[in-house]
């Protein structure tokens, strides 16, 4: 555990020298196997980099990425809605308030870029990630359940999938990227 205080930790906007850091970060807190976090992957990060979206930030201790927030001008569609995508705290720094303060810097770059509203998601088991949002302003609007059918009940997944669909398929979560296997 680091002994810095939550007020040594600088929130900063997220720079291409993060990259690495944030991948790995995610992969260690998100449970990539089950939604919504089938998607996180190099391109899902290298996107965010990539539009220059203003509400991607990074939690730094030094040099040290220990927790990030991004998040996008448009949700699906909807281009009046924001959307903070994407949310982890390094658990040797959770519970000091680093979320909190990640969360509201996203919400105001959203909205002093013109969102209406900000929308999150949160899977219905992750009471840390439900506080986190209903202590800073979020409120529960619409519950969607995944219902999954097998094809058999111990199959394994064959399909050799063509290059050229896999960039979308990793976008819509189906697939994950940075040549790691799918959960
Ligand atoms: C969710 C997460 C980002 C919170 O980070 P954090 O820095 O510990 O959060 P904060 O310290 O800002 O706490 C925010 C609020 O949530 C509460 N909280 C934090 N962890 C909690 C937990 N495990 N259970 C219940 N409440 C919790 C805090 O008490 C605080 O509420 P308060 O203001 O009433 O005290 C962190 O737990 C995490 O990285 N989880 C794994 C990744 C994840 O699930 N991300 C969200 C989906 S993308």
């Amino acid at each position: 555990m680091s002994e810095s205080s939550s007020a040594e930790i600088v929130i900063a906007p997220v720079g291409l020298e993060h990259l690495r850091q944030v991948l790995d970060l995610g992969y260690r807190v998100f449970d990539t196997s089950v939604k919504p976090y089938t998607s996180w992957s190099l391109t899902a990060v290298a996107e965010h980099l990539d539009s220059g979206d203003s509400a991607c930030w990074v939690a730094l201790d030094g040099e040290t990425v220990v927790g990030f927030v991004l998040g996008s001008q448009t949700f699906e569609l909807r281009d009046d809605w924001g959307y903070l995508e994407w949310i982890a705290v390094d658990p040797a720094y959770q519970g000091r308030g680093i979320a909190g303060r990640l969360v509201n810097a996203c919400c105001e770059a959203l909205f002093a870029g013109g969102a209406s509203r900000v929308v999150t998601d949160v899977e219905s088991s992750n009471n840390a990630s439900a506080t986190l949002m209903s202590r800073n302003g979020f409120a529960p609007a619409v519950t969607v359940t995944l219902f999954v059918r097998s094809s058999q009940p111990d199959a394994e997944p064959t399909r050799n999938i063509p290059g050229a669909s896999k960039r979308h398929l990793i976008r819509s979560g189906r697939l994950v990227g940075d040549h790691r296997p799918a959960g």
